[in-house]
């Protein structure tokens, strides 16, 4: 999956022979999973129609301050266009219009919202060679670098001009891979590996039957997914549940019992910078597993259970360099509880969700949690969905590790 799915991505076209390439470079982005909204200079609408782009990007293209073909006095709003943006990609990026940039020109639609934009903002020059090379187009390539936008530069070839040289905007697919590869560099779990445990566990019976618990895994795919967009190689080992893959670069391993999660997540703890146990672990087992369907006899019946390994107890154990975090389920003494399994099974922190709280544990869609620290800290949270607060979790963990 790109790191670019799911972004709001803001196109910037200006008058250059290479704005018909932003077609191709439209379709690019919304084939990686990106939104797009298109803005133009009012000039760039001769080289490529806004009709082509608005049919791509699936949204309305925009190239002046009003909305003049409906009459109807309405102003569009750049400042809300800017902020609705995780990034800006000015392409083709002409030289009046990077001047303009550098120098915070305001007198077209495009440049007020580049303005307006608080996103990370790319730029792809597009002119002929000589102006390319000018002095005056060097130092607005600096000054717009020095504000933090990034330029993609262009490359050699033949130009419009029929001259040859610097001064092509670069290819829509370098464009995109590019912006990937800037954007997974800056990622803040780039080159670590977490393992993440999830969901129920199911203790056989016999064939047909199980011992299992309400957890729904919800919150460890949650974990997996948001690890995985920060940059991180995921292993999510999972009990039974009927969630899909978040993202198929996630090395999802599915288990059944609390033996076989145990096998799995001790095999692969060794070689990980973080692990995150949330699944809902089953504490014993039945001691035996009958091969046949157990037949309706006797009036009452006997099921001898055996405690199961504690995981995340073994993580802790065998803890060298890993940051290591629990969660606990408590329904009473829950401070007390979740501060006795942080020291007990030597995590750096525990995250408590309480099934006191309306809105927090199992099946619902949303979770309210406290962190406990190993240093006595702790910090509450509000209720919040659980995409939320795996980016909570995730980012706390994120600080412990720059630590
Ligand atoms: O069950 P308990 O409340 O002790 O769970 C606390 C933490 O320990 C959770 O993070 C859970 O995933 C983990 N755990 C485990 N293996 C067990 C029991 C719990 O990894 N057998």
């Amino acid at each position: 999956m790109s790191v670019i799915s799911g972004k709001k991505i803001l196109l910037g076209v200006t008058a250059g022979i290479a704005a018909y390439k932003t077609a191709f470079l439209v379709r690019l982005f919304i084939k990686a999973g990106a939104q797009v909204k298109v803005v133009m200079t009012p000039a760039a609408k001769e080289f490529v129609t806004p009709l082509t782009l608005s049919t791509l990007s699936k949204n309305e293209v925009i190239s002046s301050f009003t909305k003049e073909e409906d009459h109807s006095n309405q102003w569009n709003n750049h400042v809300e266009l800017g902020l609705w943006a995780d990034l800006m990609l000015i392409a083709p990026a002409t030289a009046n219009t990077l001047s303009k940039m550098a120098k915070g020109h305001s007198d077209n639609f495009l440049l007020a919202t580049y303005l307006s934009s608080k996103c990370p903002v790319y730029f792809a020059p597009a002119m002929d060679l000589d102006m390319y090379r000018h002095p005056s187009t060097r130092e607005n390539f600096d000054i717009l670098t020095s504000f933090g936008n990034t330029m993609i530069p262009a490359t050699s070839g033949e130009l419009a001009s029929g001259l040859s040289g610097e001064g092509r905007m670069a290819e829509p697919e370098d464009i995109l891979k590019f912006i990937e590869d800037h954007i997974a560099e800056s990622l803040p779990l780039r080159n670590k590996k977490v393992l993440i445990t999830a969901g129920p566990t199911y203790e056989a019976i016999d064939p047909v039957r199980f011992i299992g618990n309400h957890s729904s895994g919800k919150m460890g795919f949650e974990l997996a997914a948001a690890a995985r967009s920060l940059g991180a190689e995921v292993i999510l080992i999972s009990g039974p549940t009927h969630l899909q893959n978040p993202n198929e670069e996630i090395n999802l391993i599915r288990v059944q019992s609390a033996v076989d999660m145990f096998e799995a997540a001790t095999k692969f703890f060794p070689e990980v910078d973080i692990a995150i146990a949330s699944a809902a672990v089953s504490d014993y087992r039945p001691k035996l597993s009958a091969t046949q369907k157990i037949k309706k006899s006797a009036e009452t019946m006997m099921l001898e259970l055996v405690k199961n390994p504690d995981i995340l107890a073994s993580l802790g154990e065998a803890k060298k360099h890993q940051i290591l975090v629990g969660f606990a389920l408590e329904t009473e003494n829950e401070e007390e509880n979740a501060a006795g399994k942080l020291q007990r099974k030597n995590l750096d922190f525990i995250v408590l969700n309480s099934l006191n709280d309306s809105g927090a544990g199992f099946k619902s869609e949303t979770n309210k949690i406290k962190i406990l620290f190993k240093d006595g800290k702790t910090k509450g949270f509000q209720i919040k969905s659980k995409t939320e607060v795996a980016g909570d979790i995730l980012n706390e963990i994120i600080l412990l590790s720059n630590e």
